[in-house]
């Protein structure tokens, strides 16, 4: 973590929980953060429930003034229209939801959402004041092939690249061969490839835009291993699936600075 930018513990439950176990996951994760007198100012903690989720767990948020940060795990890159399935970002923003996951590994290999479609949604996302977390991440075979950073670094740039208008976003850069298999990248790996998206984003708009976004690591984050990543400047945070459906373990996450004082 740097000391500019406010790490962002995001919580991507996938296809988990329906919408009362998402109340008793919230109401559970918002208490044991008071009791721990987590300070939100200085660590972000967000979650990103199902759709059928994201009403319910809006109301209770507002409703016990929880400080917990909202998200959807993906959006259409239209606005309204004959799209049966679809979800509009103009429907998320009107259920203040703040965040919506673009391009996560999973869409991209069961839906088939390539590269061009990310971007359209990108630019859905900034035309409905919606913060985006791109997520970017090269497979086992294109790790052989490549290298570590050149397929992040491509995805990252066709996705920001091409914009008539350009809001916040985060970055989550998500090894696939990471994602769910207990494999985890060593936080020196996790660094080098934020360092070359922060310059990829210098390149395609501006030092001053690649110094303000955050960019996470994702793939296998637990409370035992949170630290080491934190503890580089170059990484703003961790996207946390399986770990983040479990309340004491995402707590955990979120309180990841009580570790790196140990
Ligand atoms: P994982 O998933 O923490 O279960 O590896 C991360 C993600 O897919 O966002």
């Amino acid at each position: 973590m740097s000391t500019e930018r406010v790490p962002f513990i995001a919580g991507n439950w996938k296809m988990n929980l329906d919408h009362q176990q998402a109340i008793a996951l919230v109401q559970k994760l918002a208490w044991t953060l008071s009791d721990a007198n987590h300070d939100y100012s200085k660590t972000e903690v967000a979650v990103f429930p199902p759709f059928t989720d994201l009403r319910t767990v809006q109301t209770l948020i507002d409703a016990e003034k929880f400080q917990i940060g909202l998200g959807a795990q993906d959006m259409s890159q239209h606005d309204s229209g004959a799209y049966t399935g679809d979800i509009s970002g103009s429907f998320l923003k009107k259920l203040d939801v703040k965040y919506v996951i673009l391009g996560h590994s999973e869409r991209r290999v069961y839906h088939h959402e390539d590269d061009e479609l990310i971007q359209a949604k990108v630019a859905a996302a900034f035309k409905h004041d919606l913060v985006p977390v791109i997520c970017v991440g090269e497979t086992l075979e294109q790790l052989e092939q490549f290298g570590q950073s050149a397929i992040p670094v491509a995805q990252l740039k066709k996705a920001i690249t091409g914009h008539s208008q350009v809001g916040e976003f985060i970055i989550a850069y998500e090894p696939v061969w990471a994602i769910g298999t207990g494999q985890v990248a060593t936080p020196e790996q996790a660094a080098e490839v934020a360092k070359s998206l922060r310059e990829a984003i210098s390149e395609v708009l501006s030092e001053d835009i690649a110094q303000r976004v955050r960019i996470l690591y994702g793939g296998s984050v637990k409370s035992s291993n949170v630290a080491g990543f934190l503890k580089n400047p170059e990484v703003d945070g961790v996207l946390v699936g399986g770990a983040s459906l479990q309340v004491e373990e995402f707590a955990g996450i979120s309180r990841f600075l009580k570790h790196l004082t140990l």
